[in-house]
Order: C-alpha cells, then structure tokens, then sequence
C-alpha cells in the first residue's frame, strides 16, 4: 500500500495547524518534518519548537529528517518532541550503529536517510537495523526542486538489496516528486512517497492522493 508522506517544509508557517489538518484530511499518512542546521546543509528550516508544535497537530505519524550534523546531539530532543520515526544522515556520522541504538531508546523508530550523492552499497551492512530507508531525490535541504532522475538507479537496487537479504524496511523517496512522476516511483517499489511542494500546492489534496494511491 502507497503512503503520503507530508513535508511542511512547504507549508505555509503562519497557518500550519490548517495546513497540517488539509494535509490529514486530504489523505496523507505521515508528517516529515524537515530540521536543518545551515552545517550539515546550507539552510535553516526548522527546529525543536516548531517540530514540538506540528507533533501536537495531528494524528498522522511524525517523521523526523534531521539533516544535521553531531544527529546523536538531538535525537533525544526530537523522540520527546513526538517525532515517531527519526531519520538520521548517512554522511552525519561514522557510528551509525549508536544512532540507531540512541533512536531504539527513545522508543522510537528508527530511519537512515542518503544524500544523492550516497551509493545505497555503503549502508548494506546495516539494513537489518533499521524500520525505513530514505533516498533524498534532490540536493538536500531545500524544496522546491526538480528529482534528479539516477535516483530511479538507487531505489530499483534498494528494492533488489531489500528482497535479496529478505528484510522489510519502508523505503521513501524524498524531493522533486510531481503529480506526473510520483507513482511511477510507486512502481519501482518504493512504499511512501515524501512531497512538498505537490501536495502543498495541491488545489484538491484528497482528489491527489486518491489518484496517486490509484483509488480513482
Ligand atoms: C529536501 C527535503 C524535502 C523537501 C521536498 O532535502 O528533505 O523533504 O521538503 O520538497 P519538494 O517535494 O518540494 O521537492
Ligand atoms: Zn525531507
């Protein structure tokens, strides 16, 4: 089954409970929220208050994407944010074992995400460890962009490693993702799809997610 994931990164600040609560009455099934530290990329989104508050605003599961360097700095601050899923960098640390044993203490989920330029071989050692792998489809830390289309290469071998090795961990595609491209990425098996600006700017977010879940 396709998931919606929400990214407020898109959304607009002054109204995001209103936001939110179109993007859970339009269909979607997860909020990701994008925390950046302008370090580990060249932006400042949002932080710990503005996480804690979007937590509060729905029902939807809470991702967390913390693309921020020292992650281990911050993961207990997210889980007691309400973060149910905590998305860590690949690129943000050489221990990602502790990462995923900081994120288990929390009793929360625990995720890994790749930059772009990232091969998906050089987390095959830890897939086991994880409940979800995210491919960043753009440069990261920004929205808006158009999905850089090698991408369809990492997530076709993500799939093939995930079935070779028999695990079951959700795959998510995040970035560039469009009315035109999203379900073809569907296809390639990926599970949950993370969009901005589609969805954000979406006129009609139930008759969207309807079509792109193939319910209409
Ligand atoms: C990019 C962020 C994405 C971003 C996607 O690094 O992680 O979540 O908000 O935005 P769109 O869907 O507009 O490309
Ligand atoms: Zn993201």
């Amino acid at each position: 089954m396709l998931a919606l994931s929400a990214s407020i990164l898109s959304a607009d600040f002054l109204r995001l409970q209103e936001e939110i609560t179109r993007m859970e009455q339009g269909g979607c099934d997860v909020l990701h929220i994008d925390v950046t530290d302008g370090h580990f990329v060249p932006n400042l989104t949002m932080g710990l208050c503005v996480a804690e508050a979007a937590c509060r605003a729905t029902k939807m599961r809470k991702d967390a994407h913390l693309m921020i360097s020292r992650p281990q700095d911050f993961i207990k601050k997210f889980a007691d944010a309400g973060a149910d899923l905590i998305l860590f960098h690949h690129e943000a640390t050489s221990h990602p074992f502790e990462m995923i044993k900081y994120i288990r203490e929390s009793g929360k989920m625990a995720g890994v995400a790749l930059d772009p330029a990232t091969p998906v071989r050089s987390i095959a050692h830890y897939l086991h460890a994880v409940d979800t792998v995210l491919l960043v489809t753009v440069c990261v830390g920004f929205g808006g962009q158009s999905y850089i289309d090698e991408m369809d290469a990492k997530v076709e071998e993500l799939v093939s490693l995930r079935r070779e090795k028999g695990l079951h961990f959700e795959i998510q595609v995040d970035g560039g993702l469009t009315p035109e491209n999203a379900r073809a990425k569907h296809e390639l098996g990926v599970d949950t799809l993370v969009a901005g600006s589609m969805l954000f700017q979406s006129p009609d977010v139930r008759q969207l997610v309807r079509q792109l879940k193939g319910e209409c």
